[in-house]
């Protein structure tokens, strides 16, 4: 070897002084970068990120292919981008469910959007190339099937266990596939909890980088027995912009304070109208997601337009992340599923402590 052949000590060297943004690590303690070959100059590895849907992707590639490039002897670098989802450490082995996050969507109001954010982020994630499983909670008006385009029963093994229905590339599970539609369901406490109990220990899920879960409106017994049934790595609290939307959300963020789940962050829905002369119109006040969640001291994750193809692509069965996927709604919650696997990233590898919340 002459002394201007580039070494691994260097690459990696080189390597250790790029940070990964949002874990303030580098590359190379975190382990992520793998598969370092040097022939000639030509430089080459990947780098293992904790999402597929790692908002700064591009960015990480930017500075470590700069970083290597500035390595004397370095002609070349190619990298291949590569993920591995950590887990949040919880222990689901009871259930074996080989689940790695559990996120549950929940508003303190009906009628918010939260269906809405947990389809669309679903197949969001799913997109990006992640494992994914939608859980329709909402034992007493599931919406999932129908805003999926999902009417197919799921089919039942030997093993007794049911086969999730799939779309978008995202496994599904609601009380809507097991009832024919328009018939009334009433369930008592024990009841429900079973019902959740068995969408979680009799389907086959899988392996799941993230399950999401939509939950019902309100803060009562359904989301109780979710959180008996199974550690969920954090919540999302979705809420409108104006005062009374507000109120209902921070009953949402204290039953989660109640249960013991941390919340990953508030997404504020419906927040304005673009008008065709590009202005936005504050049909329900403004600011008021941030406001929340500057208030109980957890992240603020996003704005939705409003749009009239969000509630189109639902009744259709085409989540508007499919059907419109240019439109300023389908970006922001695009943006918003980013964010929350970034924010699930870190509380993973913060040791899955997730974030405190302040009394609001
Ligand atoms: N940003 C948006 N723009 C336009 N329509 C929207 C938007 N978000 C949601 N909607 C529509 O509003 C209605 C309510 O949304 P959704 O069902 O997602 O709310 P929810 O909180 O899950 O309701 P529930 O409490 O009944 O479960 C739906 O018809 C949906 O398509
Ligand atoms: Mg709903």
């Amino acid at each position: 070897m002459t002394s201007s052949e580039t070494t691994q000590e260097a690459v990696l060297a080189a390597l250790s002084k790029v940070n990964e943004p949002e874990l303030h690590r580098d590359l190379v303690s975190l382990h992520m970068i793998r598969d370092l070959e040097i022939q000639s100059g030509k430089v080459s590895f990947s780098i293992l990120l904790t999402t597929p849907a790692c908002p700064l992707r591009s960015r990480i590639e930017t500075e470590a292919r700069q970083a290597v490039m500035a390595v004397p002897g370095v002609r070349s670098v190619e990298i291949q981008m590569d993920s591995n989802v950590p887990s949040d450490g919880k222990e689901r082995g009871l259930l074996q469910l080989p689940v790695k996050n559990v996120v549950a969507v929940a508003s303190g109001k009906g009628g918010v959007g939260k269906s809405t954010v947990a389809v669309n982020i679903a197949v969001a994630l799913a997109n990006f190339g992640a494992r994914v499983g939608l859980l329709d909670a909402d034992i007493y008006g599931p919406n999932v099937p129908i805003m999926m385009g999902a009417s197919q029963l799921p089919a039942q093994k030997e093993n007794n266990r049911l086969t999730p229905p799939e779309a978008y590339g995202v496994k599904l599970m609601s009380i809507g596939f097991l009832v024919k539609p328009g018939q009334p369901l009433i369930w008592r406490g024990p009841m429900l909890h079973s019902a959740i109990r068995q969408f979680l220990s009799d389907v086959d899920w899988g392996e799941l980088d993230y399950l999401i879960i939509d939950l019902p409106p309100g803060t009562g017994d359904a989301q109780l027995s979710l959180a008996q049934s199974i550690p969920l790595s954090g919540g999302v609290i979705v809420t409108l912009p104006q005062q009374v939307s507000l109120e209902d959300a921070s009953r949402g963020l204290a039953m989660f304070r109640e249960l013991n789940v941390p919340v990953l962050g508030v997404v504020e829905n419906m927040s304005y109208l673009e008008l065709p002369d590009g202005h936005r119109m504050d049909i329900f006040g403004s600011g008021g997601g941030q406001k929340l969640a500057d208030a109980a001291g957890v992240p603020f994750i996003g704005t939705i337009p409003i749009d009239p193809a969000v509630r189109e692509g639902g009744d259709a069965g085409i989540p508007i992340v499919i059907s419109r996927p240019d439109s300023p709604a389908a970006k922001s919650l695009e943006g918003i599923a980013e964010q929350l696997a970034a924010l699930i990233s870190v509380a993973a590898l913060n040791g899955g402590s997730g974030v405190s919340i302040n009394m609001v």
